[in-house]
Parts: C-alpha cells; structure tokens; sequence
C-alpha cells in the first residue's frame, strides 16, 4: 500500500505564495499527472514530495508513513523517502559513466557492492541501455539521457516514481516512442506514479487521474474521461480539452431546454436546471463538432461567424473562426473538404479563407456550460 496523502500543501519563496494551499490523493499503483502551463508550480510541489525543499505548511503521507507535518514539527529526508525522481533536466553526473549514475542511489544507501552491479545491470537491461554501462553521460542521445535518469530512478524500487517533464527534451518520433515506454514500464512494475507536464496529449494518454494546476491552486481533477466530458471550470475545458470559451447570458430555463443568448443569437443548451434566467455563463464549445456552413441553415444553433484564420497542422486544418466579437476553434480534417449538399448533386469544395463570412453549426452536444 504506497498511497500517497497530500493535504493543504503551501510552499512559498520570500513573499512569492507558489503553492497554494493544494491537497491530492495518488492510489496505490496509479498514474497520476499534474499538468498545468509554466510557472504554475508543478515542480515545486514535486520537490516538496521528495524531500528537496521544505512546506511551509500541509502534511503528507506514503502508505503509513509521516513524510512531513507541520503540525507534529516533522521531515523525513529525502533518502528515507523511498521515492525516485527523474528531474525536469536529468540531473546526470557529466564525468560519471551510466553505471556509475544509476549506481549513486544504492551507495549512498551502503548496498554491497555485488549487490549494486546485480541491480544496477538488471535495470539498465529493463530501459534497453545494457551495453552502454561504460559510456559517460555527454556521449549519449538524449533519449538514452532520459534513460539513464528514468534507471537511476528506479534502481532502488522506489514506492513512489516522480517524473518532472520527462519527455520535454525530445524530439517528437522518441517522445511517442518513450511516452508508450514509460506507461509499460508503469503498469508492469505496477508503480505509483506521478508525472508532470503541460502537454495535454501526455496528459490524457498516460493518466489514470489528472490534476489541473494554476497559479500554485488546483482548479479541476479527475479521470481524463471525465474531465473531457464535464470539465468543472474554462481553464479545464480549455487547457485538457482544447476547447473554446465564448460568454453568454441565459435566456430561458424551463421544462424543455436551457438557452443561451450570446449577442443577438441563441444557442440551445443540454438542459441543466441550475441555471437561473439572466445569469452570466461561459459555453466551453468543442470545436471538433462545429459545423461550417456556407449558407443560414433551417436547423437549431447555426449562427453567423467569419473566418479569422486557417492554420494547416498535418491531416488537420485549424480554422478560428469570430462569433460575436469571440473565437472559437474549430479543427477539420482535410477530407471533409469535400462535402454533398444536401438537395443537390453538385459537390462543394468548403475550403474557408481567411475573411469569409459563413455560418457555423454548434450542436447541443457541443456545448458545456460553465459559471467561470
Ligand atoms: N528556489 C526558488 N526560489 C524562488 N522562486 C522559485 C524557486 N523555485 C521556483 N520558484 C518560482 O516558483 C514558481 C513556480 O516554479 P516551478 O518550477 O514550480 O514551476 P513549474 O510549474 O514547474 O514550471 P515549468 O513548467 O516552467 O517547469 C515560479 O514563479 C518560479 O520562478
Ligand atoms: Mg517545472
């Protein structure tokens, strides 16, 4: 049982409040990511749970085990913390070889040195680095860099794995490569885990939970599914989901539906009764579901808008597109180009340009209401 219990963790340096008063649980066995953009204090609270830099306030626990309380006067250190950590920059020794590097954990807890060679070589093999053991830490790639800090990290089976922005520093064919690695390597050694990151495709592919971290607070957390679905707040929707935020007004709620108004337009929501009539909300629309039409439609929820820009990213088009003075984005797959109009055999090649004046259709189920 390696839970590990965070609660009301505050670190600040000088007058500089960094961490905010958070709390989080990571089960036993799960993989968990804090991911938020940077400066928002995902290090600093990853350093606080391995012991290189001190709360100022909270308690946290591994399994049965106090690793700090303010409220008892307590602080384990670091090596009794049976934690392995792979540090946003490796943090590798330059004059030492791998084996040296992987060796450090286990002698500076006194392990017999037979010991040391058994378990030090079992891991390299375990990360795919048997037969580099000689090699100093500058002659790698950085691949295998990241590699030597993930064996160094786990060499002492740690009951908690720290990873801070392990994959940042690669290029993107090895990071897909390693991100499926580590999830692996995650599941087969059943480790506790928590991974940190601003990237949401790490986020959601990795992650049993995720916590979503601003300006040092915890703004949502769930289980990716869940947050995609029902983001709590816009800096949810819009940091894991990719969605786009546009402000309205309630302009019913009764029995059948939960409108919105947004300028002189209405928008048909998912009935929600909390809502009251008058009240301020954000629509989180998911862009992916946003259809662009040429012309006004005889359907619910198609609204004028022009295209702002058009940005090819690989198989995808991004298009941003203004509704009443508001962007949203809506991504198209560059095979829907081509689409039949309805009524006619003609086929319309709906490639938008910057400028043009169309009308988009935001399905109900596009749309997620939000207070902030
Ligand atoms: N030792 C320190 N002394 C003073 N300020 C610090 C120290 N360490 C971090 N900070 C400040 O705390 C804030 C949070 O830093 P932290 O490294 O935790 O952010 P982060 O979320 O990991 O960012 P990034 O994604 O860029 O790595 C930043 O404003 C940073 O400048
Ligand atoms: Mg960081």
């Amino acid at each position: 049982m390696t839970e590990l219990v965070v609660k009301e963790l505050t670190k600040k340096f000088g007058d500089n409040l960094v961490v905010n008063n958070i709390s989080f649980t990571v089960p036993s066995e799960k993989f968990v990511t804090i991911l938020g953009p940077s400066g928002c204090g995902k290090t600093t609270v990853l350093r606080c749970i391995v012991g290189v830099e001190k709360p100022d306030e909270g308690k946290m626990n591994l399994g049965d085990k106090i690793l700090f309380s303010k409220n008892d006067n307590m602080l384990i250190p670091t090596e009794k913390r049976e934690m392995g950590m792979v540090y946003q920059s490796y943090a590798l020794w330059p004059h030492l070889t791998v084996f040296e590097n992987v060796a450090y954990p286990l002698q500076i807890r006194k392990v017999d040195k037979n010991e040391i060679k058994k378990k030090v070589l079992d891991i390299l093999k375990l990360v795919k680095l048997d037969g580099l053991e000689e090699r100093l830490v500058p002659n790698l790639s950085g691949g295998q860099q990241q590699r030597v800090s993930l064996a160094r990290a786990l060499v002492y089976n740690p009951s908690l794995l720290l990873l801070d922005e392990p994959l940042s520093n690669l290029d993107v064919v090895l990071r897909d490569e390693m991100r499926t690695e580590l999830k692996d390597l995650q599941r087969r050694l059943k480790l506790t885990t928590i991974y940190v990151t601003h990237d949401r495709t790490e986020a959601l592919s990795l992650s049993d939970y995720i916590i979503i971290m601003d300006k040092g607070v915890i703004k949502a957390s769930g289980t990716p599914i869940e947050l995609l679905r029902n983001p709590p707040n816009s800096y949810a929707g819009i940091i894991l989901g990719d969605m786009s935020l546009i402000r309205g007004k309630i302009k019913e709620n009764n029995e059948e539906s939960t409108t919105v108004s947004v300028g002189n337009d209405v928008i048909n929501c998912r009935k929600e009764s909390k809502w009251e009539e008058n009240e301020e909300v954000g629509i989180l629309i998911r862009g992916t579901e946003v259809i662009i039409h040429n012309n006004k439609r005889p359907v619910q929820n198609v609204i004028p808008a022009k295209i702002k820009s058009a940005t090819y990213a690989g198989q995808i088009v991004e298009y941003k597109v203004i509704v009443n003075e508001q962007v949203i984005k809506v991504p198209k797959s560059i095979e829907e180009f081509i689409i039949p109009e309805e009524g006619s055999n003609t086929t319309i090649h709906s490639l938008h340009e910057s400028g043009e004046e169309v009308f988009i259709e935001i399905p109900e189920s596009a749309c997620h209401l939000v207070k902030e």
